[in-house]
């Protein structure tokens, strides 16, 4: 799959942790770290339309290769992130900002409170991550004989893309004294899929689902509502 329509001009960030970021797909395995591009934007780039977006989503969605088809459409939208976050408006708090829920594909802009972290997680399908605003720092996990151990870490940097496969655990740190936003698109019904989580003093697993990401958000913007009033 080319990445690097001729209007563009790719670049990329290496690994921090584990090497060169590699490419990756649906069927990779969790041995390998997520890669993400950069696209510069055309002259023709126009302002971010949610609903455009999320129909463009659908349509390469679609085709017979999604996930790189997808990405595209994601890529290109986050390589004018800054007309992405006008589109979206800029964060108050955590939270998730669902542009599409549907059985096959999810579509939300999350936004990470200053230096939020998410613990261990798996989404038990393909997921893209496309940074507007901010940094997310990913640390890649992966299940051995006794738990899950970490691997390799990716730092997201504005306008960055990342593909995590289906087999994918991640944790996720901001490491910025700002929001960090992301749209995040999943191939399946993120809100109604059973998935894992491990605890991040014990690493045990346990079960989570919408409710138990709504319990955390809810929980992160209590802490940063007392970090404010300190
Ligand atoms: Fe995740």
């Amino acid at each position: 799959m080319n990445f690097a329509p001729t209007k563009f001009k790719v670049s990329r960030r290496d690994v921090l942790i584990g090497g060169t970021a590699a490419m990756t797909s649906t069927s990779s395995s969790a041995g390998a770290p997520p890669d993400k591009i950069r696209l510069t934007p055309g002259r023709d780039a126009r302002p971010f339309d949610r609903d455009r977006f999320v129909e463009n989503c659908i349509k390469a969605h679609m085709e017979s290769d999604a996930v790189p088809a997808v990405r595209e459409v994601l890529a290109r939208a986050v390589s004018d992130h800054r007309s992405v976050l006008a589109g979206l408006g800029e964060a108050t708090q955590a939270g998730l900002d669902v542009l599409l829920s549907s059985p096959t594909l999810t579509i939300f802009a999350a936004s990470w409170t200053p230096q939020m972290n998410l613990l261990p997680h798996d989404h038990m399908m393909w997921a893209l991550i496309g940074i507007y605003t901010g940094r997310e720092d990913n640390i890649l996990w992966r299940r051995g004989d006794d738990g899950i151990d970490a691997y390799a870490a990716n730092c997201l940097f504005e306008g960055d893309v990342a593909t995590l496969p289906a087999d994918a655990i991640h944790s996720v740190t901001n490491p910025l004294l700002r929001f960090t936003g992301g749209i995040h698109i999943y191939g399946g019904d993120f809100f109604d899929t059973s998935r894992h989580q491990w605890d991040p003093d014990t690493l045990a697993e346990e079960p989570s689902d919408g409710d138990a990401i709504r319990a955390m958000f809810a929980r992160e913007n209590e802490r940063y509502r007392r970090v404010c009033e300190e």
